[in-house]
């Protein structure tokens, strides 16, 4: 939960089901008064460290195949899309799947890789 002057602005929401499975983000939102202004960027780094610190290997997320906006949000953020999931919402639209790999949270040199996913 992200506040600014008391106001809760955004909110996210990490899963965390047993490894070697990624954690997952279930939710990621902020207040439409206050986008653009880096706080959903702040969020989602948090839930990497917090990610990381877990052991978790890779992070992961689904989000509507159309909506390029979010998708753009997480590209930035070093996700790369790596399946299709065919009529995954209620309403019947299709999804993608989005991986990001992490770095061990204790180490400075580890080059995050997308290789051997159990995602
Ligand atoms: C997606 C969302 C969380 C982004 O929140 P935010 O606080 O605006 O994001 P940040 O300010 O940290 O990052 C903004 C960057 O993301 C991308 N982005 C976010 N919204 C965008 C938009 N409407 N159009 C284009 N790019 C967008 C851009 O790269 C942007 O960088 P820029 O402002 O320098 O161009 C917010 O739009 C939201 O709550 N949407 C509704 C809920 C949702 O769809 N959540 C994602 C599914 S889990």
């Amino acid at each position: 939960m992200l506040t600014v002057a008391q106001q809760i602005v955004g909110v996210a929401v990490l899963l965390t089901p047993a490894r070697p499975r990624a954690a997952r983000i279930y939710s990621l939102a902020v207040q439409a008064d206050f986008r653009r202004r880096g706080y959903a960027s702040q969020l989602l780094e948090q839930m990497v460290l917090l990610a990381s610190k877990q052991g978790y290997r890779h992070l992961s997320l689904e989000v509507r195949q159309d909506d390029l906006q979010v998708q753009q949000f997480y590209q930035k953020h070093g996700f790369q899309t790596t399946k299709l999931l065919a009529g995954y919402y209620e309403d019947g639209a299709d999804g993608v799947k989005m991986l990001r790999a992490l770095a061990a949270a204790n180490s400075k040199h580890l080059t995050p890789t997308l290789s051997n996913l159990r995602a």
